[in-house]
């Protein structure tokens, strides 16, 4: 299979959904619709979104509602992107080929624009009319692991412990769960909430969240790895921020060829993870591979 042309396609069919559910930049209140629609339509990669809807398709899922679910995924997502460079979190100026969000909207404005893009999620996997033919029981799944990866327990959580790494000379076992929490559990949640939607057994779930638990890890490992190797103009943000903050990363403990291969490492055992699913699951190992192999 073409992994390009089905990253392509699957990007576009959830840039349109995102269109179609988020409010016009002038529907009041006109600046914070600004201000979302800056960010979200920036050109971000759709990783988790696709993710969900591979593996949904893997378990033999067919249905239009798996768009809200997996789009969902990326509201939360730019969110964490539009907090995360803050002047009081990372404090970046560019993000997706542009200027962050804070340098154009101010801070007061990124913020409530993050809040209502968090919020947002949820109101799309609980909507009935969007979220039509999927069992309620499932679909409260769905929205629980959508809380759990990203909240406490997951993404934030995850940040809370990065930031309070920062400056300190933490061993790999605190750098891994950092990653595992940061990065990971939003991955794992996107891939298992495609599983849950399209009705995949326990063990088919399991299955999953092994490969997406090492995805998730390979795919910070990556980013720490273009941090030090790319480019502004390749990543669409600053480069070599990691090193100037004095954060611990990957190549700091590996360097760059080491990082990568552990990278690589984390890839095949997604991927053997996925023996049992056949040619369904194509679109899945095929991303796996993508996420060590991408530019930005
Ligand atoms: C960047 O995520 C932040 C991380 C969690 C590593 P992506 O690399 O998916 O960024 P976009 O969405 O394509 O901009
Ligand atoms: C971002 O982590 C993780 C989030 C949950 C937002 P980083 O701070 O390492 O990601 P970049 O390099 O800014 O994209
Ligand atoms: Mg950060
Ligand atoms: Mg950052």
């Amino acid at each position: 299979m073409d992994i390009k042309q089905y990253l392509e396609q699957k990007r576009q069919d959830v840039d349109r959904f995102l269109d179609s559910v988020m409010p016009p930049e002038s529907a009041p209140p006109a600046n914070l619709h600004k201000a979302m629609r800056y960010s979200l339509f920036a050109g971000g990669k759709r990783v988790r979104p696709i993710l969900a809807i591979a593996a949904y398709e893997a378990v033999g899922g067919a249905s239009p509602f798996i768009l809200p679910l997996a789009s969902s995924l990326e509201l939360i997502h730019t969110y964490s992107l539009i907090h995360d460079d803050l002047p009081a979190m990372d404090n970046d100026d560019y993000r997706r080929g542009k200027l962050t969000n804070h340098k154009v909207f101010g801070e007061a404005m990124a913020i409530l624009a993050g809040d209502a893009l968090l919020t947002m999620a949820f109101d799309l996997v609980s909507r009935p009319d969007l979220v039509n033919g999927l069992d309620p029981r499932s679909q409260v799944n769905v929205i629980q692991e959508l809380a759990a990866g990203s909240g406490n327990v997951g993404m934030v959580g995850g940040q809370v412990a990065d930031i309070e790494a920062e400056g300190k000379d933490i061993d790999l076992a605190t750098l891994e769960g950092v990653h595992r929490w940061k990065t990971g559990k939003l991955i794992r949640a996107s891939v298992r909430i495609g599983g849950i939607a399209g009705s995949a057994t326990a063990e088919q779930v399991n299955r999953l969240t092994a490969y997406a638990e090492d995805i998730g890890l390979a795919f910070q490992i990556a980013d720490d790895v273009l941090n030090v190797t790319g480019t502004r103009e390749e990543l669409g943000k600053d480069a070599n921020t990691d090193a100037s903050r004095g954060k611990k990363t990957y190549p700091t403990f590996f360097g760059v060829d080491g990082a990568r291969k552990l990278a690589d490492e984390r890839v095949a055992s997604a991927i053997a993870h996925l023996t049992d699913f056949g040619p369904k699951a194509e679109p899945l190992r095929e991303l796996a591979r993508y996420i060590t192999a991408r530019k930005n």
